[in-house]
């Protein structure tokens, strides 16, 4: 199938990075992941060529992919922690305190994000969960034991990534697209523009479990 046919979400799910591009060029994949590529780019008036270019540049993010599928278990392992969980933990302790500033200081603005600190204190309480029982049960394991991780405990860590997107598509919702609202004032700007890297991060994030740490484990 052409790449504009198919669905945001499915390029999501097959295209390692494209959510950056997603993001350069305004392409909400959460809130409007259904819609073609070709209907998106419709939408939103892009000139077809220059994402597609864009797209073709991921060639050496998807080199990178392969970099990290030679590597072992440990050596993922400890850029998975050290580069994403240790990252989420700072990104969420900022972006829960711009988010409760913005809404206290905006909250009669037509664009305020209310409910956002909120979505994000009980996301990013869900998310240490995850995380701390990958890097107390889980990775361990699969340092030492990989035979010891059964495809339940796979399937569980999967379905948490399932919650994360969702919750993902819920920042988007009460953001209108993560879209930075005209004049807003520098709070604002930066807690959009981390919730915009955060996003990105945790795609990266749980495109590598997904596709290289746990994409064995299952029969
Ligand atoms: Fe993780
Ligand atoms: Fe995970």
């Amino acid at each position: 199938m052409d790449i504009i046919s198919k669905s945001l979400a499915q390029l999501v799910q097959e295209v390692p990075g494209i959510t950056a591009v997603f993001s350069q060029f305004g392409l909400s994949y959460c809130w409007n992941g259904s819609q073609t590529l070709k209907q998106a780019m419709e939408n939103t008036k892009l000139k077809e060529n220059d994402v597609l270019e864009a797209i073709a540049q991921l060639t050496v993010t998807s080199d990178r992919m392969n970099e990290w599928r030679k590597m072992d278990n440990k050596e993922l392992i400890t850029h998975l922690m050290d580069r994403y969980h240790q990252v989420h933990r700072v990104q969420l302790e900022e972006l829960f305190r711009l988010a409760c500033r913005v809404e206290s200081v905006h909250h009669e603005h037509v664009k305020c994000p209310i409910g956002l600190a909120n979505h994000l204190k009980h996301f990013f309480i869900e998310l240490e969960k995850h995380m701390l029982n990958e890097e107390t049960v889980l990775f361990p394991r699969l340092m030492q034991d990989p035979l010891s991780v059964t495809p339940d405990h796979i399937v569980t860590m999967k379905q948490e990534h399932e919650l994360c997107l969702e919750a993902i598509n819920k920042i988007d919702d009460i953001t209108e697209g993560v879209i930075t609202p005209k004049g807003a004032c520098n709070t604002w700007t930066a807690l959009y523009l981390g919730l915009r890297t955060f996003k990105d991060d945790l795609a990266s994030h749980i495109q590598l479990e997904n596709e290289i740490l746990y994409r064995g484990e299952i029969t």
